[in-house]
Protein backbone atom coordinates (compact mmCIF):
# COMPACT_ATOMS: atom_id res chain seq x y z
CA UNK A 1 0.00 0.00 0.00
CA UNK A 2 2.94 2.49 0.62
CA UNK A 3 4.94 1.42 -2.16
CA UNK A 4 1.53 2.47 -4.34
CA UNK A 5 0.82 5.97 -2.77
CA UNK A 6 4.29 6.25 -3.56
CA UNK A 7 3.75 5.65 -7.23
CA UNK A 8 0.51 8.04 -7.21
CA UNK A 9 2.46 10.89 -5.37
CA UNK A 10 5.34 10.65 -7.43
CA UNK A 11 4.40 12.61 -10.51
CA UNK A 12 3.43 15.23 -8.05
CA UNK A 13 6.59 15.54 -6.92
CA UNK A 14 8.09 15.46 -9.64
CA UNK A 15 5.81 18.59 -10.67
CA UNK A 16 5.83 20.60 -7.68
CA UNK A 17 9.82 21.58 -7.34
CA UNK A 18 8.72 24.09 -4.68
CA UNK A 19 7.84 21.36 -2.11
CA UNK A 20 11.10 20.99 -0.84
CA UNK A 21 13.12 18.14 -0.17
CA UNK A 22 12.21 14.97 2.11
CA UNK A 23 15.29 13.50 3.89
CA UNK A 24 15.07 10.56 5.89
CA UNK A 25 17.07 11.36 9.34
CA UNK A 26 19.48 8.82 9.59
CA UNK A 27 19.34 8.03 5.75
CA UNK A 28 18.71 4.06 5.99
CA UNK A 29 19.64 3.16 9.61
CA UNK A 30 16.47 6.08 10.69
CA UNK A 31 16.02 7.18 14.25
CA UNK A 32 17.87 5.04 16.62
CA UNK A 33 20.45 4.94 18.76
CA UNK A 34 24.46 4.49 17.46
CA UNK A 35 24.03 6.56 14.33
CA UNK A 36 26.12 9.30 13.99
CA UNK A 37 23.97 12.44 13.29
CA UNK A 38 26.33 15.07 12.43
CA UNK A 39 27.78 12.95 10.19
CA UNK A 40 24.49 12.78 8.38
CA UNK A 41 23.64 16.05 8.73
CA UNK A 42 27.35 17.10 6.69
CA UNK A 43 26.43 14.22 4.27
CA UNK A 44 22.92 16.44 3.03
CA UNK A 45 23.17 19.95 4.50
CA UNK A 46 22.81 22.61 2.99
CA UNK A 47 19.25 22.64 4.14
CA UNK A 48 15.90 25.26 3.23
CA UNK A 49 12.62 25.85 4.02
CA UNK A 50 10.57 23.81 2.73
CA UNK A 51 12.42 20.97 3.32
CA UNK A 52 11.13 18.04 4.94
CA UNK A 53 12.58 15.75 8.11
CA UNK A 54 11.18 12.36 8.12
CA UNK A 55 12.00 9.93 11.39
CA UNK A 56 11.26 6.14 11.25
CA UNK A 57 11.87 4.64 15.05
CA UNK A 58 10.88 1.29 16.08
CA UNK A 59 7.22 1.83 17.79
CA UNK A 60 7.85 2.59 21.28
CA UNK A 61 11.49 2.80 21.28
CA UNK A 62 12.01 6.27 20.47
CA UNK A 63 10.65 9.45 20.35
CA UNK A 64 11.68 12.91 18.24
CA UNK A 65 11.48 16.14 21.72
CA UNK A 66 11.87 19.56 19.31
CA UNK A 67 13.95 21.57 21.92
CA UNK A 68 16.33 24.68 22.04
CA UNK A 69 20.16 24.89 21.43
CA UNK A 70 20.94 24.76 25.34
CA UNK A 71 18.41 21.73 25.87
CA UNK A 72 20.12 19.92 22.66
CA UNK A 73 23.34 20.37 24.41
CA UNK A 74 22.23 19.01 27.43
CA UNK A 75 19.98 16.23 26.08
CA UNK A 76 17.28 17.75 28.62
CA UNK A 77 14.12 17.19 27.74
CA UNK A 78 11.86 18.42 30.33
CA UNK A 79 10.87 21.77 28.61
CA UNK A 80 10.16 20.78 25.08
CA UNK A 81 9.02 22.96 22.10
CA UNK A 82 6.89 20.07 20.84
CA UNK A 83 7.31 16.07 21.13
CA UNK A 84 5.87 13.37 18.80
CA UNK A 85 6.02 9.46 19.77
CA UNK A 86 3.24 7.94 17.88
CA UNK A 87 3.25 5.15 15.27
CA UNK A 88 6.86 4.68 13.18
CA UNK A 89 7.42 7.61 11.56
CA UNK A 90 7.31 11.41 11.56
CA UNK A 91 7.66 14.44 9.07
CA UNK A 92 8.66 17.79 9.72
CA UNK A 93 8.98 20.55 8.15
CA UNK A 94 11.41 23.10 8.60
CA UNK A 95 9.55 25.69 7.81
CA UNK A 96 11.25 28.71 9.12
CA UNK A 97 14.64 30.13 8.45
CA UNK A 98 16.37 29.17 11.71
CA UNK A 99 18.33 26.17 13.34
CA UNK A 100 16.14 23.23 14.54
CA UNK A 101 16.87 20.92 17.26
CA UNK A 102 15.79 17.43 18.01
CA UNK A 103 16.64 15.10 20.67
CA UNK A 104 15.40 11.29 21.40
CA UNK A 105 13.99 11.68 25.26
CA UNK A 106 14.98 7.93 26.09
CA UNK A 107 18.00 8.45 27.39
CA UNK A 108 20.18 7.77 24.03
CA UNK A 109 20.79 11.29 23.22
CA UNK A 110 23.89 10.77 25.24
CA UNK A 111 25.15 8.68 22.93
CA UNK A 112 24.26 11.00 20.08
CA UNK A 113 20.20 10.23 19.33
CA UNK A 114 20.49 13.79 18.86
CA UNK A 115 20.39 15.79 15.67
CA UNK A 116 20.56 19.74 14.88
CA UNK A 117 20.12 21.24 10.97
CA UNK A 118 19.56 24.73 10.13
CA UNK A 119 17.07 25.61 7.25
CA UNK A 120 18.63 27.96 4.67
CA UNK A 121 16.69 30.86 3.36
CA UNK A 122 15.13 29.53 0.17
CA UNK A 123 17.84 29.51 -2.88
CA UNK A 124 16.89 32.17 -5.71
CA UNK A 125 15.23 30.81 -8.32
CA UNK A 126 17.56 29.61 -10.88
CA UNK A 127 18.25 32.28 -13.76
CA UNK A 128 17.38 32.03 -16.71
CA UNK A 129 19.83 30.40 -19.00
CA UNK A 130 21.89 33.66 -19.90
CA UNK A 131 22.65 35.10 -22.94
CA UNK A 132 19.22 34.65 -24.93
CA UNK A 133 20.59 37.18 -27.11
CA UNK A 134 23.80 35.20 -27.87
CA UNK A 135 21.06 32.30 -28.63
CA UNK A 136 19.47 33.96 -31.05
CA UNK A 137 22.67 35.16 -33.02
CA UNK A 138 23.83 31.55 -32.95
CA UNK A 139 20.05 30.95 -34.47
CA UNK A 140 21.06 34.20 -37.21
CA UNK A 141 24.38 32.75 -38.02
CA UNK A 142 23.54 29.43 -38.38
CA UNK A 143 23.58 27.25 -41.54
CA UNK A 144 19.36 26.58 -41.37
CA UNK A 145 19.23 30.51 -41.06
CA UNK A 146 21.15 31.35 -44.31
CA UNK A 147 18.89 28.14 -45.61
CA UNK A 148 15.97 30.28 -44.26
CA UNK A 149 16.66 33.28 -45.63
CA UNK A 150 17.99 32.11 -49.29
CA UNK A 151 14.51 30.23 -49.40
CA UNK A 152 12.78 33.58 -48.35
CA UNK A 153 14.82 35.43 -51.15
CA UNK A 154 13.96 32.69 -53.87
CA UNK A 155 10.15 32.92 -52.96
CA UNK A 156 10.23 36.65 -53.19
CA UNK A 157 11.68 36.06 -56.91
CA UNK A 158 8.25 34.00 -57.54
CA UNK A 159 5.93 36.75 -55.39
C1 LIG B 1 5.36 15.22 25.40
O1 LIG B 1 4.18 16.00 25.39
C2 LIG B 1 3.18 15.49 26.28
C3 LIG B 1 1.92 16.33 26.07
O2 LIG B 1 2.22 17.66 25.74
C4 LIG B 1 3.70 15.51 27.70
O3 LIG B 1 2.71 14.99 28.56
C5 LIG B 1 4.96 14.68 27.80
O4 LIG B 1 5.51 14.77 29.07
C6 LIG B 1 5.98 15.16 26.78
N1 LIG B 1 7.13 14.29 26.79
C7 LIG B 1 8.36 14.76 26.74
C8 LIG B 1 9.45 13.75 26.73
O5 LIG B 1 8.61 15.94 26.69
C1 LIG C 1 5.50 25.35 10.95
O1 LIG C 1 5.48 24.01 11.36
C2 LIG C 1 4.90 23.82 12.63
C3 LIG C 1 5.10 22.37 13.01
O2 LIG C 1 5.15 21.53 11.90
C4 LIG C 1 3.43 24.24 12.58
O3 LIG C 1 2.84 24.07 13.85
C5 LIG C 1 3.35 25.68 12.17
O4 LIG C 1 2.01 26.07 12.03
C6 LIG C 1 4.08 25.88 10.87
N1 LIG C 1 4.12 27.30 10.55
C7 LIG C 1 3.86 27.76 9.32
C8 LIG C 1 3.99 29.23 9.14
O5 LIG C 1 3.53 27.02 8.42
C1 LIG D 1 30.37 11.84 14.87
O1 LIG D 1 31.40 11.87 13.88
C2 LIG D 1 32.17 13.04 13.95
C3 LIG D 1 33.08 13.04 12.73
O2 LIG D 1 33.62 11.78 12.47
C4 LIG D 1 32.93 13.06 15.26
O3 LIG D 1 33.70 14.22 15.36
C5 LIG D 1 31.90 13.04 16.41
O4 LIG D 1 32.59 12.96 17.65
C6 LIG D 1 30.96 11.86 16.26
N1 LIG D 1 29.91 11.98 17.25
C7 LIG D 1 29.56 10.98 18.03
C8 LIG D 1 28.45 11.25 18.98
O5 LIG D 1 30.10 9.87 17.97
Amino acid sequence: MPLILAILLLPLFLLSPASGNKYTVGDEQGWNPGVNYTVWVDKHRPFHVGDWLVFYYQSGMADIVQVDETAYDKCDASHPISNYSKGRSFAFELNQTKPYYFICSYGYCYQGMKVSVLAHPLPPPSPPPSGDHSAARSVAGSPFFAFAASAIAVLGLFF
